[in-house]
């Protein structure tokens, strides 16, 4: 059901489902296991009401995290902006409710400082997110991503300085290498300032974190880890197994290519969508499911262009346990 009060009162049976939470490595955080991402489905060029009727719903099923980064849209920005409108309508009573992220790393704004991970583009990356999130902190903010040209010290510094400066409360890295990703814990470490969680992507059709060994290290030395991009941006879902609809991101975005959707791979998400029928539940439902499996992993990260999605992928919380039998065939 979608809450349409006015002014939004959230559920009150918000947090009766506890299997929902998971510590997040061995820090004093508990994220949902399912957490929502804003890359898509929320900047300017998307319906404001469809955006609250998600995020409304997410809150009300107790999804406290919600995911952002300075460049999220289109255009870069107008996903913070949707989250600042959503602070001052909807969230601001349920504040401290609340887990927000956002990132910087990726091109935000022209010239050699909009970009990358100096100091002077995360410091004022930054405070251009808190103004257009309508937040005087959030709590959680990311490298987005590893910089080859700046020294790892000066990154790493900065986001110490941004935790003592009370602009956030935490720290995550995302899509570092695992070399990187350990010099960053034994840096931050020396500050007091550890790590709260890794983001990588990690779905049934990339394995590569895994392969990589950051799950094992994130696992060993108490860093959280979620997953984005868990449904491999919709394709580990029913959408694309009979073709390609017009209101999808495959045909919207170029950010999933018609050309990812080889016979081959359709193939093997038609078997996939078999053994999750077998198991009675939706092949995202499954997919999900499958990474909250894996040791090591936090929560999955997901997208959702529709209430009725999100409600789908929610039932991954409550998905029967995998065989050692399945597992290998996975
Ligand atoms: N750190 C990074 O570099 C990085 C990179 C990418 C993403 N992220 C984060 O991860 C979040 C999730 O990424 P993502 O959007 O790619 O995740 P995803 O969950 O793999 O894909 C979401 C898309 O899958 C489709 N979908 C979702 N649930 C469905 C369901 N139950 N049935 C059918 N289709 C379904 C929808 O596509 P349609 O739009 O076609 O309906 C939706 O937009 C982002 O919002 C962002 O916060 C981080």
């Amino acid at each position: 059901m979608i809450n349409t009060s006015t002014p939004y009162k959230a559920a009150d049976e918000r947090y009766d489902n506890p299997d929902i939470f998971m510590r997040c490595g061995n820090s004093g955080v508990l994220l949902p296991k399912v957490s929502l991402g804003f890359w898509h489905n929320f900047g300017a060029d998307a319906p404001f009401e469809r955006s609250r009727a998600i995020t409304r719903y997410a809150f009300d099923h107790g999804i406290t995290h919600f995911d952002l980064a300075n460049n999220y849209g289109p255009p870069n920005g107008s996903a913070e902006e949707t989250m600042g409108r959503l602070m001052n309508e909807d969230f601001r009573p349920y504040r401290d409710e609340l887990f927000i992220a956002t990132k910087a790393g990726y091109e935000m704004w022209p010239g050699p400082y909009g970009n990358w991970g100096s100091r002077k583009y995360l410091m004022a990356s930054l405070d251009q997110s808190l103004k257009r999130m309508n937040l005087e902190y959030v709590d959680l903010f990311y490298s987005h991503r590893y910089d080859p040209n700046t020294p790892l010290e000066e990154t790493l510094q900065a986001l110490a300085d941004i935790v003592r400066a009370g602009k956030a409360l935490y720290i995550g890295i995302s899509r570092w290498p695992l070399e990187a990703l350990k010099f960053a814990n034994d840096y931050l470490r020396r500050q007091n300032i550890p790590i709260l969680i890794y983001q990588g992507r990690l779905n049934m059709l990339d394995r590569e974190p895994q392969e990589e060994g950051i799950l094992d290290y994130c696992a060993e030395n108490g860093i959280g880890f979620i997953s984005f991009s868990p449904l491999a941006q919709g394709l580990l879902t029913d959408r694309y197994l009979n073709d390609i609809p017009t209101d999808s991101r495959m045909s919207r975005n170029k950010s999933l290519k018609p050309e990812s959707l080889t016979p081959e791979l359709l193939a093997k998400l038609r078997r996939l969508n078999d053994i999750a029928a077998q198991r009675g539940e939706s092949l995202a439902a499954m997919a999900l499911a499958w990474i909250l499996e894996q040791k090591g992993v936090t929560s999955v990260l997901v997208g959702a262009s529709s209430v009725e999605q999100l409600a789908t992928n929610m039932q991954s919380i409550h998905s029967a346990p995998f065989s050692e039998e399945l597992l290998n065939i996975l």
